[in-house]
């Protein structure tokens, strides 16, 4: 298993460029199943979680092929609808082709997930709307499948609470559903207006992606096309908050600087310097004093829980104490005890983490939880005296391009070991 290796204390200095967005990719590889034309996606991030899909999506019947960063995808016939718990126990987003199948081959049979390192995340409201669109939902053995033998039937959805696979699984059984389907308390992530703008190229007919209100007007049939996956706003923000804990002078190229605005004014209150030179790069300018600011995470546009771990590990450098609050996932705060194992004081409310700061981080071995917590540890070890060990690094590879050779190009002594 691999690990990273990183010595502390190096301020970053120089450019760093943004992946296109994993939790994009992912939809909109899922999406290609709604046709047996080519699906020709650009900018898919080289990261396991894109892998797994990736696997998945072969299984069930398309052909894939992958040059660089871009995957075309053919699904002439459906063979297989299912998404199987050894796929879906590895990545809880398999279940994105529960709507795609179920909309263009009338059954879906998948894998129920199980718990998760950062909450229950159940997917009783993906289930709960499919069922509004007329499939049938039976559960035995794990799996669950749906079946909508005559087509899916368009109707009103009001999620119970936000959520964004959510969204996405309906807006894409939605869009071959015969006649309207409404949308209500949907997801206003900038993920599900990339797919939904990818779907309109596909043929369909999707009127309020990223506000609550989503309207879908049912085709019978979508065809091929070829789309740019969005710029990756949580690997961009890790960057502003790496370059921001080491006291660095970096730039971020090829972001959306506008779908990162919870994070950059909370940072401009935390007394960090991040200038706008246009609306696709974001430059953090060094000797900032950074101080305590409370922050609670939200959907968007608030403040993105995929990005709390990386600004609990700034606020662990701040001058006082501040409050993060997790909102979305009961038990995401995975990453405060190895925090603390290298000197972070911080003490666990419930869904609340008070931190008091600053303080001196030191090298320790610690181990990664999941995807955001593993880049916390990173951010911390990047300020940390000495040397940090980080175990399980396959966490991060599931959502991160290459952090190390990205870090180590802007001045971070940090090096993958096996
Ligand atoms: N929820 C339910 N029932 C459902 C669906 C969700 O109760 O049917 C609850 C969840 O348990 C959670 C909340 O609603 O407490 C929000 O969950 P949501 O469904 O929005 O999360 P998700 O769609 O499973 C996506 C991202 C996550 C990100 C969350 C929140 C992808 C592939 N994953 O997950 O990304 O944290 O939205 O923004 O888009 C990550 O990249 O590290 C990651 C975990």
């Amino acid at each position: 298993m691999d690990k990273f290796v990183i010595e502390g204390g190096a301020p970053l200095h120089g450019v760093i460029p943004t992946s296109g967005s994993k939790n994009s990719a992912l939809p909109a590889l899922a999406a290609a199943l709604l046709t047996e034309d080519k699906v020709v996606l650009k900018r898919v991030p080289r990261v396991r979680d894109i892998r797994t899909m990736e696997r998945l999506l072969t299984d069930i019947g398309s052909y894939i092929t992958v040059e660089g960063e871009r995957v075309t995808l053919e699904t002439p016939v459906i063979v297989s609808p299912e998404a199987p718990y050894e796929l879906v126990k590895t990545m809880r987003a398999s279940s994105l082709v529960l709507g795609p199948l179920v909309a263009r081959a009338g059954r879906a049979r998948v894998s129920l997930p199980g718990g998760c390192a950062i909450g229950a995340r159940p997917i009783n409201q993906h289930l709960s709307g499919l069922e509004l669109l007329g499939a049938k939902i039976s559960q035995e053995h794990g799996y669950v499948e749906a079946v909508a033998a005559g087509g899916l039937k368009g109707t009103r959805i009001v999620f119970d609470r936000i959520t964004v696979t959510g969204t996405e699984d309906i807006l894409m059984a939605a869009v071959l559903a015969e006649g309207e389907t409404i949308i209500e308390n949907a997801a206003r992530e900038p993920e599900v207006v990339d797919l939904s703008n990818l779907l309109i190229k596909m043929g369909a007919k999707i009127e309020g992606a990223g506000t609550s209100v989503i309207r879908i007007e049912g085709v019978a049939k979508l065809r091929g096309a070829e789309h740019e996956i969005i710029a990756d706003r949580i690997e961009a923000g890790t960057y502003v908050i790496a370059a921001a804990i080491t006291g660095g002078d970096v730039t971020i190229t090829g972001c959306v600087a506008d779908h990162l605005g919870a994070l950059t004014v909370k940072l401009a209150k935390a007394g960090v310097r991040v200038v706008q030179p246009d609306e696709t790069t974001l430059h953090v300018l060094p000797g900032s004093v950074i101080h305590a600011v409370d922050m609670s995470t939200e959907e968007y546009p608030g403040f993105a829980t995929d990005l709390q771990a990386q600004y609990m590990a700034l606020m662990t450098q701040a001058d006082g104490i501040s409050i993060v609050k997790e909102t979305i996932f009961e038990n995401r705060f995975m990453h405060a005890q190895e925090l603390m194992r290298m000197g972070a004081n911080i003490r666990l409310e419930g869904r609340e983490a008070i931190v008091a700061g600053r303080s001196r981080l030191s090298g320790a071995g610690v181990i990664a939880s999941d995807l955001r917590a593993s880049a916390s540890l990173v951010l911390a070890a990047l300020v940390a005296k000495g040397e940090t060990v980080i175990d399980r690094v396959y966490h991060i590879d599931r959502g991160y391009e290459n952090i190390e050779g990205k870090l180590a190009a802007v001045g971070a002594n940090i090096r993958r070991v096996e």
